[in-house]
């Protein structure tokens, strides 16, 4: 498949390779054996397993230059894979703990080496500022005043990650109605380990135009139907649901429903080390289970790019 690609859900930390993160340990003596295989994989469980090895891969990650380097092996690979645009996830819990001068330098070296794989990769990167729901609203709000200090032309969103069994997105409206004012366009993960309700919670409470994964909606039909009147577009990351255990296989993934019932579905990777995926892989696994030629895989990216969250200058410069 060699479509031009365009990803809307990639967490950076969780982009990051385990032999990059291996490395870093090593370089700084920290002890993260546990969270491998013995091939040299991420090793975890299930879900709420995945959070704890991925947090504890995060912790190796300490300074502004380590976000750089990361961000350079990041987008290599997702250029590789034929990605030209990509948005992705960044935490100032783990840039800097949510204090505003020193997120704006973690931001500030991100922003720098994505600007270098531009002009050698022909890839381009904007990012999404994201809390982690199971750290608190509280924190969350910390999240949230970074983000608006720092909005602009290449910050364009604000999302919630993390534990979707923990809380409720409304607890969240201050942070997320911070961020809207601020000029961010806003998204948050729901429907991945919560059913209907709790994306109709996000859509409701936070007034998202888009949701990250949202593929438990298919368990609803009425909300279907609202969401493909009301246009939210889901950052669908099949691969991660399979990997996961939400769904049994790609075959058995809801992606192809929810598209035949009008509601927009965009494919992302989300965590692509940790699910041995790529988006190369991606289409080439949807392509197998569903049959899907190029004119599916345009349309996908068509909406994408119009979903995406960048300036329309940014837009028409990539198209
Ligand atoms: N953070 C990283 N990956 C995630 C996922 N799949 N769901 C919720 N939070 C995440
Ligand atoms: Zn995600």
């Amino acid at each position: 498949m060699t479509l031009p690609k365009i990803e809307l859900h990639l967490h950076l930390e969780g982009a990051a390779p385990p032999a990059f993160v291996r490395g870093l340990a090593t370089e700084k003596k920290i002890d993260i054996s546990g969270i491998f295989d013995d091939r040299g994989n991420y090793a975890y469980t299930d879900f709420w397993h995945f959070l704890k090895v991925y947090e504890a891969a995060t912790s190796v990650l300490t300074t502004p230059a380590d976000y750089a380097r990361l961000t350079r092996a990041v987008l290599a690979e997702s250029a590789a894979s034929g990605v030209i645009y990509s948005e992705c996830f960044l935490s100032p819990d783990f840039c800097g703990g949510r204090d505003v001068g020193a997120w704006r330098e973690y931001l500030h070296a991100i922003r720098e080496a994505a600007e270098e794989a531009e002009r050698q990769d022909g890839i381009t990167l904007r990012g999404i500022v994201t809390p982690i729901r199971h750290f608190g609203p509280e924190k969350a709000r910390e999240t949230a005043l970074c983000a608006a200090e720092t909005a602009g032309d290449w910050l364009v969103g604000f999302g919630l990650a993390g534990d979707e069994k923990v809380g409720r997105p409304k607890d969240f409206a201050w942070s997320f109605d911070c961020a809207r004012e601020a000029g961010l366009r806003l998204t948050c993960h729901a429907g991945e380990w919560g059913g209907p309700d709790s994306v109709r919670d996000a859509v409701r409470d936070l007034r998202v135009e888009r949701i990250g994964h949202g593929v438990r909606a298919i368990e609803d039909p009425a909300l279907v139907d609202e969401l493909a009147e009301a246009g939210i577009v889901l950052e669908v990351c099949p691969g991660s649901n399979v990997a996961l255990k939400l769904y049994p296989n790609f075959r058995a993934h809801p992606i192809e429903k929810l598209m035949e019932r009008g509601v927009k579905v965009t494919v992302s990777t989300d965590d692509p080390p940790f699910f041995h995926t790529t988006m190369a892989r991606e289409y080439d696994a949807l392509a197998e289970a569903f049959g899907w030629d190029d004119g599916v895989f345009r349309q996908i990216a068509d909406t994408s790019i119009r979903a995406a969250f960048c300036m329309e200058e940014t837009r028409d410069k990539i198209l």
